[in-house]
């Protein structure tokens, strides 16, 4: 098969799938969560969590009062949940209620934590900088919050107990399937 080569990144859709996190932010009594598909790890000590937030949205005044945020990870099954809150703005509506998101009380921040999350970080912002027509805002994971049987013995997320929802662009979301996985030890994989 040939390849083209395009000048430019049109849709910006090439590095997709990627896992779709709800962002959180709550400054008194108004909170406040929106859709993010460009996230990242940064550091393992310190645990540094990134997130790429456009100045438009509300969520990025919050973060920036709070001086916290969320990072919520959804099932599958509530990837609706990721469109609405990824398809409407907190500025003037109280998404919460307007989508009927149950909370739950974070540990060390005033960031919400979705009910539904079947994992989720709570953050202390340490830095933010500006890279083109977003705010890249990396925090500190202060608390991880997991349901039970989440992972397996390794470690990694069990595929048989949770879907994870995944972002593909355009509005398209797929998951993973159990039977797609593969172990390759990378130690025996390696050329000697
Ligand atoms: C799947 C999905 C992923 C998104 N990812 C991002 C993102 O990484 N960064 C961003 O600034 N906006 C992203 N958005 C858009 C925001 O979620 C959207 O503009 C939202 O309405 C902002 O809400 P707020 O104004 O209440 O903060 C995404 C939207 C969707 C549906």
């Amino acid at each position: 098969m040939g390849k083209v080569c395009i000048k430019g990144v049109g849709e910006f859709c090439h590095h997709y799938p990627s896992v779709a996190a709800v962002v959180t932010a709550r400054v008194g009594e108004k909170a406040n969560a929106m859709a993010a598909a460009w996230h990242s790890p940064l550091s393992r000590k310190p645990p540094l969590y990134g997130v790429a937030i456009s100045p438009k949205r509300f969520t990025h005044e919050l973060i920036l009062e709070a001086g916290e945020f969320g990072v919520n990870f959804l099932p599958f099954e509530k990837a609706e949940v990721i469109a609405s809150l990824g398809g409407s703005t907190g500025r003037k509506a109280d998404k919460f209620r307007l989508f009927d998101i149950a909370e739950e009380k974070p540990v060390l921040t005033s960031a919400p934590i979705l009910a539904e999350a079947y994992a989720a970080y709570e953050c202390q912002l340490v830095s933010h900088h500006t890279f083109g027509d977003h705010t890249w805002f990396v925090g500190e994971i202060v608390m991880v919050h997991l349901v039970e049987g989440a992972l397996t013995d390794e470690g990694v997320l069990d595929l048989s107990s949770v879907k994870p929802a995944m972002y593909l662009g355009a509005d398209r979301y797929v998951t993973t399937l159990r039977e797609s996985l593969c172990y390759l030890d990378r130690k025996a994989w390696t050329k000697k």
